[in-house]
């Protein structure tokens, strides 16, 4: 168990004990299964000595942001220019939107929970559905969205609620035998109950919470945090497993967001959660340390076709913009100033969201353009291939042994994850 692997290199170390939900699996190595998948060239940078100007967004694989900000008199202006055929995620083939899964990664203390927090805001003013998830192990989301410590407290955790997850989302897939034999990576077939973000079901009922007023459409789940008893017993992945699980549950047909704070570093790699977002934001410091975990997160994310982008935060000067271009270079997408509107927050006072400062603001904005650009990367079928095989990795590694069943038969090879899945299950189950 690292609580905070923020060292550069291969995540090491594995699997050391069980609890009663599930052990820690081996932390997976660079993984040889399949042909990586690079990313497309790099992008254009604009050109460089202009100390707050963005630099063109380059976003991953092969997708690049038509839009940019502007500079304005010296200032950027909040005008954007939204991407075509990408807003909100919609499907030009089927007329269809999508929600978009977002995670947030990076060193501790980066600010993941900041920035995750001021996104899932920035949806949500924009009237936009959008489910935050606290996978970290510092649970911290919740405060940063308004609540109170007392009201985060009683947020009840995923973590805390994995039977009735396993129970759920088994349904009556055959080729689960029993809520015991689910683990993490367990994928969904035949029988297997789906979830949609915008649904009332008894998961969301345990665990999902409104943000701010009922009305809002932010909501939050929290996976719990990691506690005391738990060391030497088991390790935070046990918890985020239950993200991973619901991840691999989840098909929508509509214009949402999943926006997950993550847990730091490396431990992200330590199952298949990390292959599971249209988007991965980096964010990073302009320091060694912030670009370290960069380059250790970039080397995944190519052998694994990830989307990543880094967004620079409490950039305070044409230094440190430098500093973030010369070891990052094309990935950096947008930057996040020292924000008074944050320290206002962290002071437990309550500024209007409106009151963020014009550049931070333009700064969401494009990391919202570089989400719903991905919507054209969307591939059901690699999304299945890919859960599919950290599942028989795992089964392999752990899993088998401690089930005492060969695990890798829960795979329906005739399943997609998607919408067609989901219409397959609404007409053998419909829906309330
Ligand atoms: N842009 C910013 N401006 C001012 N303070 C910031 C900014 N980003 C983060 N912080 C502060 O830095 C600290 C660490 O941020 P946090 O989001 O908790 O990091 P992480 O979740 O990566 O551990 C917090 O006190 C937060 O308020
Ligand atoms: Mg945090």
């Amino acid at each position: 168990m690292r609580a905070d692997s923020t060292a550069s290199g291969t995540p090491g170390s594995a699997a050391t004990a069980a609890n009663g939900s599930w052990p820690e699996d081996a932390v997976l190595t660079r993984p040889t299964l399949r042909a990586p998948r690079h990313r497309g060239p790099p992008g254009p940078h604009r050109s460089a000595g202009q100390d707050t100007e963005r630099p063109e967004a380059v976003a991953p694989i092969t997708v690049r942001l038509d839009a940019d900000t502007h500079r304005n008199g010296g200032s950027l202006s909040k005008t954007i220019v939204t991407p075509e055929k990408t807003g909100g995620g919609s499907d030009a083939a089927t007329g269809r939107t999508a929600p978009v899964k977002i995670a947030f990664v990076g060193k501790g203390g980066s600010g993941k929970t900041t920035l995750s927090s001021l996104f899932v805001r920035h949806l949500g003013a924009a009237q936009l559905p959008v489910l935050a998830v606290d996978a970290d192990i510092n649970q911290h989301l919740a405060v940063a969205l308004g609540f109170s410590e007392e009201k985060a407290a009683a947020i009840p955790p995923l973590g805390g609620n994995l039977g009735l997850i396993k129970d759920y989302l088994r349904g009556t897939n055959p080729r689960i035998g029993s809520a015991d034999e689910m683990v993490k990576t367990t994928p969904p077939g035949r029988g297997s109950r789906l979830l949609r973000l915008d649904e009332d079901n008894p998961v969301y009922d345990a665990c999902r919470r409104p943000v701010g007023s009922c009305c809002s459409g932010m909501r939050i789940m929290a996976t719990g945090p990691f506690q005391e008893g738990d060391l030497g017993v088991a390790c935070y992945h046990s918890k985020v497993g239950a993200v991973e699980l619901l991840l691999n549950h989840l098909v929508d047909d509509r214009d949402e967001y999943i926006v997950v704070d993550m847990t730091a570093g490396s431990d992200a790699f330590a199952s298949g959660l990390f292959t599971r977002f249209d988007m991965t934001f980096l964010v990073a410091e302009p320091t060694r340390k912030g670009v370290s975990v960069y380059r250790q997160y970039r080397d995944y994310a190519r052998d694994w076709g990830v989307a990543l982008a880094v967004v620079g935060n409490k950039v305070q000067g044409p230094d440190d913009l430098a500093f973030l271009r010369e070891h990052v270079g094309a990935d950096l997408l947008t930057w996040v100033g020292q924000s008074e509107f944050v320290r206002e927050v962290e002071k437990g006072r309550t500024p209007d969201f409106a009151a963020l400062e014009p550049d931070n603001t333009a700064a969401l904005e494009r990391m919202r353009e570089a989400v719903d650009a991905t919507f054209a990367n969307r591939d059901w079928a690699r999304y299945t291939e890919q859960m599919v095989e950290f599942h028989v990795k795992n089964a392999h590694s752990w899993a088998n042994a401690r089930a005492g069943v060969d695990l890798t038969a829960q795979v329906d090879p005739e399943f997609v994850l998607g919408p067609a899945a989901l219409e397959a299950e609404g007409a053998a189950t419909p829906r309330g």
